[in-house]
């Protein structure tokens, strides 16, 4: 009676009084039977997805239509999308679900995201991004009476500030990840407390570093606009950190360990190459961010919600990559982000 009850008064929030008015007045209260069996269905698909209900439970839900997400890209293109699509949603009052795919299954080993998985099929119409790293109105001025497939890359903090402590719960790590994170993490601080001699009591800082150069160094991305942060920004960003902090350690994670070794400082600076989304985790872990260029680097700083310090040139002047940002790329950096330019 208690969950009954609880469920009721939730249900409740999703039903327009003038609804329960009209309801009242035609079919009188509801069967308690029914709105038990639907609110089961509520649970199920955690509200959703009106459409996976039963045809009979249908009518308890205020008609809302859906926007069904296709991820495409890598990991951090794949948050952007989520956590965009969602604050969409959110906005035109609508629903959220994804469409099932090979990323998804992935996605789902990484972060604790099953109450989001919905296995229904798509609309056929879709809506997409023209400017792939920064805010645009037009997406959001569809109405909202229809459901769409939604496709593109949605890369701007303002589509998703307003839910920001949603998108936390739904990017959480699973466990095995963080666990495997949290020894890493444990291990080369042990590590370097033996090194130079401290105290388990010297409570530590961690600032996680991310390199990104491989992919962004092809000729066919350099063409693009795409670019890669020197080695002078890396030093500077590390002093920003050295002058805040006593007891600090750099972890550094990067597809170009050859590169990062030769221009990065040594002292108290250590490397981490594991699989992708155990350096993920492990920088998003971390108290603090220096990045680099890409969506992962920005996740795993975003993640971390610590202070961070970007690279203000993500792309070259005068080419592809800059149409895609706004001229000031606030609308991709958070206002609270630190540039440091060199
Ligand atoms: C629905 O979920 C709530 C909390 O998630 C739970 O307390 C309740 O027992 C569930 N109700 C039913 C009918 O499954
Ligand atoms: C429902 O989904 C939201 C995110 O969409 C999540 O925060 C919440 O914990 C979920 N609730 C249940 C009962 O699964
Ligand atoms: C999703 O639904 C389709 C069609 O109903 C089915 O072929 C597919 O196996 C389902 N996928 C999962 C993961 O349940
Ligand atoms: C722990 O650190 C040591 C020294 O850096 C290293 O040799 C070892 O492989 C590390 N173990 C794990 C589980 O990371
Ligand atoms: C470290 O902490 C332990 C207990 O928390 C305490 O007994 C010890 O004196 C501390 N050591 C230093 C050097 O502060
Ligand atoms: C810094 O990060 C470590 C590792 O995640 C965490 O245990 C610690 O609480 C953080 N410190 C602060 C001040 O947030």
């Amino acid at each position: 009676m208690k969950n009954y009850r609880y469920c009721f008064k939730k249900l409740l929030k999703f039903i327009p009084a003038g609804f329960i008015a009209v309801m009242l007045i035609s079919y009188g209260f509801p069967h308690k039977d029914s709105v038990e069996k639907s609110i089961r269905c509520l649970n199920l698909t955690n509200i959703s997805c009106p459409r996976c209900l039963p045809q009979s439970a249908r009518h308890i839900v205020p008609e809302k239509k859906t926007l069904c997400l296709k991820l495409s890209g890598r990991l951090g293109n794949n948050l952007f999308q989520i956590a965009s699509v969602f604050g969409i949603a959110r906005a035109k009052d609508m629903h959220f679900t994804l469409k099932y795919s090979q990323h998804l299954k992935h996605l789902k080993e990484i972060f604790k995201i099953e109450s989001l998985l919905v296995n229904i099929s798509c609309p056929e119409n879709f809506i997409t991004d023209v400017k792939h790293c920064s805010f645009s109105n037009v997406v959001l001025k569809y109405p909202n009476n229809k459901d769409y497939l939604m496709y593109g890359y949605f890369q701007s903090w303002l589509y998703f500030f307003s839910v920001e402590p949603e998108i936390r719960t739904m990017f959480t790590f699973q466990s095995k990840i963080r666990d495997e994170a949290q020894n890493i993490l444990r291990n080369i601080t042990q590590f370097h407390h033996q090194k130079y001699s401290l105290t388990n009591n010297n409570s530590m800082t961690y600032v996680g570093i991310h390199i990104r150069r491989g992919d962004f160094l092809k000729e066919r991305n350099v063409k693009l606009g795409y670019k890669t942060a020197p080695a002078l920004y890396f030093e500077n960003a590390m002093e920003y950190y050295r002058k805040q902090f006593t007891n600090y350690i750099f972890i550094v994670c990067t597809d170009d360990i050859e590169w990062s070794t030769k221009n990065l400082g040594h002292k108290s600076t250590y490397y981490v190459h594991e699989a992708f989304y155990i350096d993920f985790a492990v920088l998003s872990m971390c108290n603090h961010s220096i990045i680099s260029v890409g969506s992962f680097s920005w996740w795993s700083a975003w993640l971390a919600n610590g202070q961070t310090v970007y690279y203000p040139h993500p792309f070259e002047k005068n080419t592809y990559l800059e149409t895609k940002f706004s001229s000031h790329t606030r609308d991709y950096f958070p206002l609270d982000w630190i540039p440091i330019d060199i």
